[in-house]
């Protein structure tokens, strides 16, 4: 499969729909993915990414129908991340000596990941490769999101191949921005914010706000992964802008694991309580152990506040509360409030244990938590159900 994006740019990537899981079994990808190739066709031909390394034969086979490999003459690495460059080894075997254009950080990765010394140039921000009536300008996007990435932006066809940014895995014939459901379209934009950028927000900021100051016309935005921004390409640039700056929605989301109930009971009536105090707020309740960890930290990077909650077991937590624990301190979310909860029957250690994870991850914790002995009665239900009414009413 491929398709024209311009009149001079032609999709050469892969549809993945069968993925499930990415980054190992990190993140999940309800949707599947597609690795987004861009073969661009000036008085010089270049390629910009290719695909993931299962791949790797498929795609190489693809692209010999679109051109003579002999005909291409410069490969851009975007970025060295395996999903973007697990083809080059089989690309490369059939045209050795072709210059590889990336960052010198990709240098690093690449080398790391496929021990090749290919032909590699290095490029800085703003330099330029002129491909006959067009440039390719490169700019450097170190940490969006690996320390190698970098963007390119074709003159002429006015396009900005952006690499993971404004990306998501989201599987589909269409394409393009303007021919997919909106509300699966951004429901993916905004998992994969969450799930891969959010601890680089800062930076995210800083750089848009450079790009911008390019004064660019942006006609399209190519990335990596998913659909192609055709329609306004400035709406998924302004959403970054909306969900790098401590982005947060009227929501409270509570997050638990429970044994026996106890602590699912408890969240429940916290639940209600903050209803009771709050009628307009969403609330969001989740056991962590039945549901996906990466739809839960979506909607905790959508919230306004957290309350997380496990029974006492072994002196610790229940596992699948461990795990989303582990996930919030690397995201580092910011301007968040949060308290925790639990049940317990001998030591009860996990409220303090989850009240000094939810701060060490940079949550603002506005009290001690609430713990609960056993199976909670009608007098620990009604605590709780306080508890949720407070809560809500102090942010
Ligand atoms: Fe899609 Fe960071 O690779």
């Amino acid at each position: 499969m491929s398709f024209k994006v311009s009149e001079h740019v032609t999709w050469v990537g892969k549809i993945d729909w069968e993925l499930r899981t990415f980054h190992g079994e990190e993140l999940s990808t309800h949707r599947g993915s597609s690795y987004n190739s861009y073969l661009i066709k000036d008085q010089k031909t270049a390629l910009v990414d290719t695909v993931w390394g299962p791949f790797a034969k498929e795609f190489v086979g693809n692209l010999k129908k679109e051109t003579d490999l002999s005909k291409i003459d410069f490969i851009i690495a975007n970025h060295g991340e395996t999903d973007h460059s697990g083809a080059l080894p089989e690309l490369l075997k059939e045209i050795p000596g072709t210059p590889v254009y990336c960052t010198a950080n990709a240098v690093k990765s690449l080398k790391g990941q496929y021990h090749e010394d290919w032909n590699f140039q290095i490029v800085k921000n703003g330099d330029k490769l002129n491909l006959g009536a067009a440039d390719l300008v490169f700019v450097e996007a170190p940490m969006l999101h690996w320390p190698d990435s970098m963007f390119c932006y074709l003159s002429g066809d006015n396009i900005l191949f952006s690499n993971d940014a404004f990306g998501q895995h989201y599987a589909t014939e269409h394409m393009f921005n303007d021919l997919v459901d909106q509300d699966e379209l951004y429901g993916e934009a905004v998992k994969y914010y969450a799930n891969i950028l959010t601890p680089f927000s800062k930076l995210v900021e800083k750089k848009i706000n450079e790009v911008v100051s390019f004064n660019l016309p942006v006609s399209m935005i190519c990335p990596s992964h998913g659909i192609i921004w055709r329609k306004d390409p400035l709406q998924i640039i302004n959403k970054y802008m909306q969900w790098a700056q401590d982005y947060q929605e009227n929501q409270i989301t509570i997050v638990y694991d429970t044994m026996w109930n106890g602590t699912r009971m408890m969240a429940e009536e916290i639940a209600r309580g903050i209803k009771s105090a709050d009628s307009q707020v969403t609330v969001k309740v989740f056991n962590s152990a039945r549901s996906d960890r990466s739809d839960i930290i979506t909607e905790i990077f959508k919230s306004k506040a957290i309350l997380m909650g496990s029974p006492t077991i072994n002196k610790g937590l229940l596992s699948s509360i461990g795990g989303i624990k582990e996930e919030i301190k690397g995201l580092s979310f910011k301007n968040k409030r949060a308290a925790a909860f639990g049940s317990y029957g001998w030591s009860g250690e996990s409220v303090k244990l989850l009240t000094a994870a939810l701060s060490e991850a940079g949550f603002n914790v506005l009290n001690e938590g609430i713990k609960e002995f056993w199976f909670p009665d009608s007098e620990a239900r009604e605590n709780c159900f306080r508890f949720g009414e407070t809560f809500a009413r102090g942010l």
